[in-house]
C-alpha cells in the first residue's frame, strides 16, 4: 500500500501539480492550487488476476423507458430535458447568494407533494431553512429537513429500504468524509463525498442534488472538478444588478444542453418567467442610437433581447473593447468586417457593448444586430424602436441565413413589433417553412453588410 504523501491539487478544475504554482496551467485559474494529502494510489497489475466475468448483452434488448419525475417548476423541468431521472445525479453550480438554495428547496416542496423528499443542509441550520420555507410560503410541505454534515452519517440515514426518492445536499463543499485527511472543500473530500453519493443515489435509485459552490478564490473546490461525475451539470447565473435569474444546463446526459429556464427573484422566492422577452425589454427606452432588438432563440424558444453599443472616440493609444453577455473575438470580428468592406473604421473609437438584462448570448445570428447597434451609435441615427434584426456575417460582409427565422418571427410579431431586418436569403430548414408570419410584419432583408449602413445613411 502506498504511504499517503503531499500533493498539490487546483480546487478549480482538480488537476494534480508536483510543486506549488501561483497560477494553474491546466485551467489558467490564479491561487487556486493547495497542498493536500495524496489518495493512495490504486494497486497495479490487476489484470490477470481473479476478475469476475461480465455478462454482454446486446443494444436491442428492451428496457422500460425511464420514468420522468416533475419537479411542476416547469422552467426547471425544461432545463432537466423534461423532468428528473430516477436514480440520477444533478449537480447545481453558481456564485454565492444567486439563489441556489432557494431553488432546490421551492423544488423539493413542490416534488414533496407526491414524493418523498429529504433536505439536508451543512449551510445552514434547521431554524434558518425553515425561515426560508415559510417566506417562500412552503412552511407545510412535507419535506424531511436535516442540518449534517458528516458522508458518514448521510450515508448511514439514505441507504435505507425506504429511503427518499429525492435528495438535496446543499452543499457538496460542506460534506466531510471521515476517512480523508483534507479539510472539507478540497478536492480529495469534495470527488470521495460525491462519489459515495452518486453510487448510493445509483443503487436506491433516488434523484440527487449537489449544490456547488463557484469561487474565484480557489480556497475550496468548485463545481468543475464533479462535472465529469454528475449526469446532469446546471449553473444558477445572473446578476447582482437584476432580479431575474438563468438556470443552464451545460451537460446533460438526459436532454439537451441549449434550453434555459428563465426565473424572476422576488420577495417570495423565484418566480417562473414564462415570457422571458417582455421581462428582457421591459426596460428599453425606444429611438436611442446605439441600441437593437436582437430576435434570438434559446433551446427551442424565441428570446427578444437588446444589445446595446457606444462608440466613443478614444484618447488611449489602444482604445477600450468592454464586451459583457457576448463574445469579444466576435465582436473584433465585426469591427474588421465594417472596416474591410464597408470603410466603417472604428479602430480609433472606445467600443462598448453590453446584452442588457445581464443575458448572455452565443449566436452567430446576433451578428446582425450587433452591426446594426454599431453603426447606429456611431451615426447616431437609432435603429427604428419598433424593428427586430437577426443573421449572420460573414467575412466577406455577406449576411447569412438562420435558422428558425419564422420562430424569431412570430415571437417579434407577439410583442408587437412591425419591422425585420434579416438575411435576403431564407435558410430552408425547419422553422423557415411558411413565410406567412411575416405578413404582419415589414421585413427588409439585406444581402450584405453594406446595406445595413445604407439605412443608417443621415440624408
Ligand atoms: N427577504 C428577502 N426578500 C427578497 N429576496 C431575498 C430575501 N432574502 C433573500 N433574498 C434573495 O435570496 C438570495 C439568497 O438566496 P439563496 O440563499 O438561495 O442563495 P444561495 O445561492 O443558496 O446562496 P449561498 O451561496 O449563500 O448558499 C439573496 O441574494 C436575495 O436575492
Ligand atoms: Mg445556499
Ligand atoms: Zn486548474
Amino acid at each position: 500500500m502506498a504511504k499517503s504523501s503531499a500533493q498539490f491539487v487546483c480546487q478549480d478544475c482538480g488537476s494534480v501539480t508536483l510543486k506549488w504554482a501561483g497560477k494553474c496551467e491546466a485551467c489558467g485559474a490564479w491561487n487556486s492550487i493547495t497542498e493536500e494529502a495524496a489518495r493512495e494510489e490504486v494497486p497495479k497489475g490487476l489484470s490477470g488476476g481473479k476478475g469476475k466475468k461480465i455478462e454482454f448483452v446486446g443494444l436491442s434488448g428492451s428496457s422500460a423507458p425511464l420514468p420522468r419525475m416533475m419537479t411542476r417548476l416547469s422552467e426547471l423541468d425544461r432545463v432537466c430535458g423534461g423532468g428528473l431521472v430516477p436514480g440520477s445525479c444533478l449537480l447545481v453550480g453558481g456564485d454565492p447568494g444567486i439563489g441556489k438554495s432557494t431553488l432546490l428547496l421551492q423544488a423539493a416542496a413542490r416534488l414533496s407533494a407526491d414524493a418523498v423528499v429529504a433536505y439536508i443542509s451543512g449551510e445552514e441550520a434547521v431554524d434558518q431553512v425553515r425561515m426560508r420555507a415559510v417566506r417562500l410560503g412552503h412552511a407545510q410541505a412535507k419535506v424531511a429537513l436535516a442540518s449534517a454534515t458528516s458522508l458518514r452519517d448521510i450515508l448511514a440515514s439514505l441507504d435505507q429500504p425506504d429511503c427518499p426518492q429525492v435528495v438535496v445536499i446543499d452543499s457538496i463543499q460542506t460534506v466531510y468524509a471521515d476517512n480523508i485527511e483534507s479539510a472539507p472543500g478540497t478536492v480529495s473530500q469534495v470527488r470521495a463525498c460525491a462519489a459515495e453519493l452518486i453510487r448510493l443515489a445509483k443503487r436506491r435509485g433516488f434523484v440527487l442534488f449537489l449544490v456547488g459552490h463557484v469561487t474565484k478564490e480557489g480556497t475550496i473546490a468548485g463545481p468543475r472538478v464533479l462535472e465529469h461525475m454528475v449526469d446532469t451539470v446546471l449553473y444558477f447565473e445572473g446578476d447582482r444588478g437584476h432580479q431575474f435569474r438563468i438556470l443552464r444546463a451545460t451537460k446533460n446526459r438526459f436532454g439537451a444542453t441549449d434550453e434555459i429556464g428563465v426565473f424572476e427573484m422576488t420577495e417570495g422566492g423565484l418566480a417562473e418567467v414564462a415570457n422571458p422577452s417582455a421581462l428582457f425589454l421591459a426596460e428599453r427606452r425606444g429611438n436611442v442610437s446605439g441600441s437593437c432588438v436582437f430576435a434570438g432563440m434559446e433551446g427551442t424558444r424565441p428570446m427578444l433581447v437588446e444589445i446595446q453599443a457606444l462608440v466613443a472616440p478614444s484618447t488611449l493609444s489602444s482604445p477600450r473593447r468592454a464586451v459583457v453577455g457576448w463574445d469579444t473575438n466576435r465582436l473584433s470580428m465585426v469591427m474588421a468586417v465594417l472596416d474591410a468592406r464597408c470603410g466603417l473604421a472604428l479602430s480609433g473609437n472606445d467600443v462598448y457593448l453590453n446584452v442588457a438584462g445581464g443575458l448572455r448570448i452565443a449566436e452567430p445570428a446576433a451578428d446582425l444586430a450587433v452591426a446594426a447597434a454599431l453603426v447606429s451609435s456611431a451615426s447616431d441615427i437609432p435603429v427604428p424602436a419598433d424593428m427586430v434584426v437577426f443573421g449572420e456575417i460573414g467575412l466577406s460582409g455577406e449576411v447569412r441565413a438562420v435558422a428558425q427565422a419564422d420562430t424569431r418571427l412570430k415571437e417579434a410579431a407577439k410583442l408587437g413589433f412591425a419591422q425585420a431586418l434579416v438575411p435576403a436569403r431564407p435558410r430552408k430548414d425547419k422553422g423557415n417553412a411558411g413565410g406567412g408570419v411575416g405578413s404582419s410584419l415589414s421585413i427588409r432583408s439585406v444581402g450584405h453588410l453594406q446595406d445595413v449602413l445604407e439605412l443608417f445613411r443621415p440624408d
